[in-house]
């Protein structure tokens, strides 16, 4: 199993593969400290899965490697570049971010908010044009919401609309994309339909992070995991070695017992109950 200590024997290596990693950083709220000394590496092209209890840390961290939040001590590298250093803009063209909750402006349609997903490819000279308009329909084809172009966002249903908020991530057209709980309001069949799509944008080289609660989804879909308590890194690495009854034991109190998924070959997790 790979410990954080593992981890930080390997992190000088582990960084020369990535073009997103932290360096000892601190997370704050005010006064309020979530992450302590957390050096994590995404390694690059790879499916990252973040995984762990409610209020841990995941999502202030996807905050941090988005710019969205300042570390109070250490950095965030991206493109080998102190994140700081860049403009807001530059950020949002090397790297997109679906947040966990997201309100649409009152009366925008769904392919209005689709095209914000435009804005960092846009300048004073250079407006709308042919590749923003294929961006934002492929976009919406792959997440299967042309049906939704002119409907108001705010009258979807909770899944059409993170189906709506997903697209318009697609249409930035990153090569990294942070994906806060892109499932959650889904059913059964929607969540596998964007778990395989991101499965193929990973292939086609993409280097995607999600945070997911199912975690026999993240073992099936994963080819690098995260799993996060108390703000801290309790164990990463390729799913098929790091899930362990021990480690769901330890990041969540859950006893359970570890079978094999007989379709994905991949750890599948079973609750034993008290
Ligand atoms: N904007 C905020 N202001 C103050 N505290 C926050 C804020 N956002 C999150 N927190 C707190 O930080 C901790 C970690 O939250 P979060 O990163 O959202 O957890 P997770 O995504 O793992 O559920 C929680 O205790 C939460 O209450
Ligand atoms: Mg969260």
């Amino acid at each position: 199993m790979a410990t954080q200590s593992d981890a930080e024997n390997q992190s000088s290596a582990v960084q020369h593969d990535s073009r997103l990693w932290t360096e000892d950083i601190t997370l704050q709220y005010d006064d309020r400290i979530i992450s302590q000394n957390l050096s994590v590496t995404i390694p690059h092209k790879s499916f990252t899965v973040i995984v762990g209890p409610n209020a841990c840390g995941k999502s202030t961290l996807l905050r941090a490697l988005s710019k969205l939040l300042k570390p109070t001590a250490g950095n965030v590298f991206l493109d080998g570049k102190d994140i700081a250093a860049y403009k807001s803009k530059e950020v949002a063209r090397k790297l997109g971010l679906l947040p966990q909750s997201s309100t649409a402006p009152d009366g925008i349609t769904a392919a209005n908010l689709v095209a914000h997903g435009r804005y960092p490819h846009q300048n004073l000279v250079r407006q709308w044009t042919d590749a923003d308009e294929a961006a934002v329909l492929s976009a919406m084809d792959v997440t299967n919401t042309t049906n939704l172009s002119n409907r108001f966002v705010d009258e979807l249903s909770g899944g059409q609309r993170q189906r709506i908020w997903l697209a318009m991530v697609l249409a930035q057209e990153t090569p990294v994309m942070l994906l806060d709980e892109p499932t959650t309001f889904l059913d059964i069949a929607h969540q596998i339909e964007l778990l395989e799509l991101f499965k193929d944008l990973n292939q086609q080289g993409n280097t995607l992070v999600a945070v997911l609660h199912d975690l026999n989804h993240a073992a099936r879909y994963a080819n690098h995991m995260i799993a996060m308590k108390d703000g801290q890194i309790a164990a990463q690495g390729d799913p098929r070695e790091i899930v362990t009854e021990q480690l769901v034991e330890e990041v969540f109190g859950l006893r359970c017992t570890i079978m094999e998924d007989p379709v994905a070959k991949t750890p599948y997790i079973i609750p034993l109950g008290r």
